[in-house]
């Protein structure tokens, strides 16, 4: 790590948090997690993660044993302990809003500002609109006691979920939002392994970073509803938005990485951030600038449209009492993720419509059923699709990509499938027998 080797703390025990709290850990970082929620701390520290993320739950064994990763709900300990502080904490949607909610952001900052009495760099990971590291700096310099030398950088986090620990071990890039070259040095020496290894780092200004995330995360919303887009013309000519996507990908300027036709993004981020981003840039006066990302969002939400539609299709033109099986609710495979899933969008839709839909997942079970507790869930991928009048692949969970047509077949009440993620080979489930529909390809 060079001479000196900061201490870390990370505020926020949530996806992010907990999973950079870990991962630092193994690194060979002391850390410290903070949380105001004992319950998630008291988990953590038996060594449960609580949620789904391949690979976490070994290294967070790992890191426990080694000593070097430990949980507090106290500030106080936290501002004790640590050179270099991570705030992790969320900013989802704001209720009847488009904006994000940064006041979890604030608060943390000012609980631990309150009782740093020593030099320290505070670090924003979380996913902020434009201008809140400028807030925040105000924040600590009016909060922090006399004295105390802090200072606020500026740390984008650009992890995938179901890839966190690969993301978070080997990053793409670091990108360093900083007012000094202290607050460089700190950061450097916070990623040191990363950097060693060969991440390319961007040292920039505070605002700049704060912009690099929301702008990664627009591009690859708009490259989904690119696509997306493409798909819509398909369906009205009668092309094929597979096929096309194929091609274009072999264009190494355009790339085949998040051009995937389907039913679009959800999750925590992308559809959020989307929002947020335009919604703050209307603040700022640039609205214009980002009006595309209203656009972005519409055809993302069509997609989910046109889904229940080719259901509707399938079954004769009426839902009404029609028994559907939903697979997948997660927003995308290998995630227990239901924040604004596409999935359940959909599942929730054909509901409504009157169907009798009944859902499974391999992950997200349980929180669909908290969040949906009107949907009919299966216990198992056979016993959700016994008796279906047609089938619905809305997260391309490998189990849902390997069952073979005739096996699904010989349970369903109608070969009647419709492959929201273009995940099945229509050759395949057509020469089984299946009337197999999906968006964008004729
Ligand atoms: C996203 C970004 O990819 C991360 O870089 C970023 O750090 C993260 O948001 C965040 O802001 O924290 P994540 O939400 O985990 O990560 O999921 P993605 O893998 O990006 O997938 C997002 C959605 O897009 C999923 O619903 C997925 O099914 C959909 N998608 C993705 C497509 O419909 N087509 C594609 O080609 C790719």
């Amino acid at each position: 790590f060079g001479e000196v080797t900061p201490r870390l703390t990370v505020i926020g025990t949530g996806y992010l948090g907990a999973t950079h709290a870990i991962c630092m850990a193994v690194q060979g970082y002391e850390v410290l997690g903070v949380d105001v929620d004992q319950s998630k701390i008291d988990r953590l520290t038996a060594g449960e993660v609580p949620f789904f993320e391949p690979g976490l739950p070994e290294l967070l064994t790992k890191a426990l044993t080694s000593g070097r990763l430990r949980f507090t709900t106290s500030f106080a300990e936290a501002a004790e302990f640590g050179d270099v502080h991570f705030i992790c904490v969320g900013t989802p949607q704001m209720a009847g809003s488009h904006a994000a909610n940064v006041s979890y952001v604030f608060d943390a900052t000012r609980e631990l500002a309150r009782h740093l009495n020593r030099r320290a760099l505070v670090v924003g990971k979380s996913t902020v609109p434009v201008g809140t590291a400028a807030d925040l700096a105000e924040l600590i310099a009016t909060t922090a006691p006399a004295g105390s030398e802090i200072e606020l950088a500026w740390n984008p986090e650009f992890l995938r979920e179901g890839f966190a620990v690969e993301d978070t071990m080997n990053p793409d890039r670091l990108v360093f939002g900083v007012a000094s070259a202290w607050a460089e040095e700190q950061l450097r020496a916070s990623f040191a392994p990363m950097i060693e290894q060969g991440s390319p780092v961007v040292v920039t200004d505070r605002m700049t970073a704060e912009l690099v995330k929301v702008a990664a995360n627009s591009f690859l919303a708009t490259k989904i509803s690119y696509i997306n887009a493409m798909a819509e013309v398909c369906e009205t000519i009668g092309a094929d938005v597979q096929d096309l996507a194929t091609a274009l990908a072999y264009d190494s300027r355009i790339g085949g990485k998040f051009l995937k036709p389907g039913l679009g993004f959800g999750g925590g981020c992308l559809p959020k951030d989307i929002r947020a981003f335009a919604h703050r840039a209307g603040e700022l006066g640039v609205g214009q600038a980002v009006a595309f990302l209203h656009e972005v969002d519409a055809i993302n939400q069509r997609r989910r449209t046109r889904a229940v539609d080719l259901v509707r299709e399938l079954v004769g033109g009426d839902l009404t009492g029609k028994r559907v099986a939903a697979l997948g609710a997660a927003f995308k495979p290998n995630s227990d993720d239901i924040r604004d899933a596409p999935a359940l969008d959909v599942a929730s839709t054909l509901h409504r419509a009157g169907a009798q839909v009944c859902v499974f997942d391999p992950a997200a079970l349980d929180n669909a059923r908290r969040a949906h507790p009107e949907l009919e869930y299966g216990e198992s991928l056979l016993e959700t699709l016994r008796g279906a009048d047609a089938v619905i692949l809305l997260t391309e969970w490998s189990e849902f990509q390997e069952i073979a047509p005739e096996v699904m077949g010989s349970v369903v009440a109608h070969r009647r499938i419709v492959d929201g993620r273009h995940a099945l080979d229509p050759m395949a489930w057509r020469a089984a027998g299946w009337e197999y529909r999906a968006l964008g390809r004729p």
